[in-house]
């Protein structure tokens, strides 16, 4: 039966984003190929979602979500009209492409970075230029100076890892000043730097978070954007022409209270970023180039290059890393940091390996 027919012609060559494998039965499995936190969620968090699970459901949420950004806006020393929320960054940064980046001119981003900016470019229509990092995967940031649209910078970028220093970052303001310069930050706890201290100076800069890397909720689907009002209102607009209750009330519960117990979530980033560090002293000892990360995972390129190898070794071995096939990270693989004994598996692995 012909049944492209019932799609919108739009659909037909829509070409969707590819998660990384998400297995469902976990046991004795080493996950480190989405940069999933290994530690626990905030018991506080945890707490509060339980307690929002009762009679109360049968209402809706809150739609202005007002506890959740009061307690952002607390954090970042803000007020709640610089806070937008969203289910998952991924939603947050979906509606930043109708609400800033449908102009006359193309937006930018980097030919290496978060995948999902395509995909979301050829969803709404809107014309990208992809800007090649320099061959040490460092970013070119001045290419990206008063011409475009609008320009999306991951940082610190994924799948390197490396992380644009904020006077570089200011410099891209201000010479952007007629366009959004949006500012993805999912990987800042493991970093300590924002660029959310210049908001009150530029109001062209939107700054995303989640809470899925550095609150270890993944699972929950709750992040931020944080900008002055206008942009802010701008979002609220967007989800109100979309789906006004974005964050459900257990959410919201869990989101409101990991965020007022950011100190336990900075305390396990520490760890993570302590395990990065050795971890990355470790691929040196195997003859690994890995770049400097400023991440929860390193990209790190095997001697010899042959990273297709090495990924389906470790998956013989139940541990899972991720591989991006296109022509500059082939030779690369992207592996999360996971607590301090999965780290010595896997390089205990990567040395049987050889
Ligand atoms: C750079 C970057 N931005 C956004 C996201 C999406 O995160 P979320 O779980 O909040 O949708 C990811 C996820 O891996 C990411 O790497």
């Amino acid at each position: 039966m012909e049944t492209k027919k019932f799609l919108s012609s739009y659909l037909w060559d829509l070409e969707p984003y590819v998660p990384g494998y998400q297995p469902q039965n976990n046991e004795g499995l080493v996950k480190l190929n989405t940069n999933e936190n290994p530690y626990p969620p905030s018991p506080r968090a945890v707490e509060a979602m339980r307690s929002a699970i009762g009679e109360n459901l049968k209402l809706y949420p809150s739609f202005d979500c007002l506890s959740l950004r009061s307690a952002i806006a607390k954090m970042e020393g803000l007020s709640t009209e610089n806070v937008f929320v969203g289910n998952g960054s991924d939603e947050v940064l979906s509606l930043c492409f109708p609400a800033f980046f449908k102009q006359e001119k193309p937006i930018a981003f980097f030919d290496i970075t978060y995948a999902f900016y395509k995909v979301y470019c050829k969803f709404y229509q809107v014309e990208y230029d992809a800007i090649p990092l320099h061959s040490d995967y460092t970013a070119p940031l001045s290419a990206f100076h008063g011409q475009y649209g609008g320009v999306l910078i991951a940082n610190p970028n994924a799948p390197t890892g490396i992380a644009a220093s904020l006077r570089e970052i200011e410099e891209v303001l201000r010479n952007n000043p007629d366009c959004v310069v949006l500012i993805d930050e999912a990987y800042q706890m493991f970093w300590g730097h924002t660029a959310a201290g210049l908001i009150e100076t530029y109001p062209n800069l939107l700054v995303v978070r989640t809470l899925s890397k550095g609150y270890s909720l993944a699972g929950l689907r709750a992040a931020f954007a944080l900008g002055q009002p206008h942009l802010i209102q701008a979002l609220i607009n967007m989800r109100d022409s979309f789906n006004s209750y974005n964050l459900d009330a257990i959410a919201l519960a869990g989101a409101t209270a990991a965020v007022e117990d950011t100190p336990y979530a900075v305390a396990n980033a520490k760890k993570v970023m302590a395990t990065r560090e050795w971890f990355t002293e470790g691929l040196s000892g195997l003859g690994y180039q890995t770049l400097p990360s400023a991440a929860n995972f390193v990209f790190t390129r095997p001697p010899r290059g042959d990273a297709q190898q090495v990924f389906e070794a470790l998956a013989q071995r139940n541990i899972h890393v991720r591989h991006f096939t296109a022509p500059r990270t082939a030779e690369w693989l992207r592996i999360s940091i996971g607590t301090q004994e999965e780290m010595e598996r896997v390089l205990a692995a990567l040395t049987e390996i050889g």
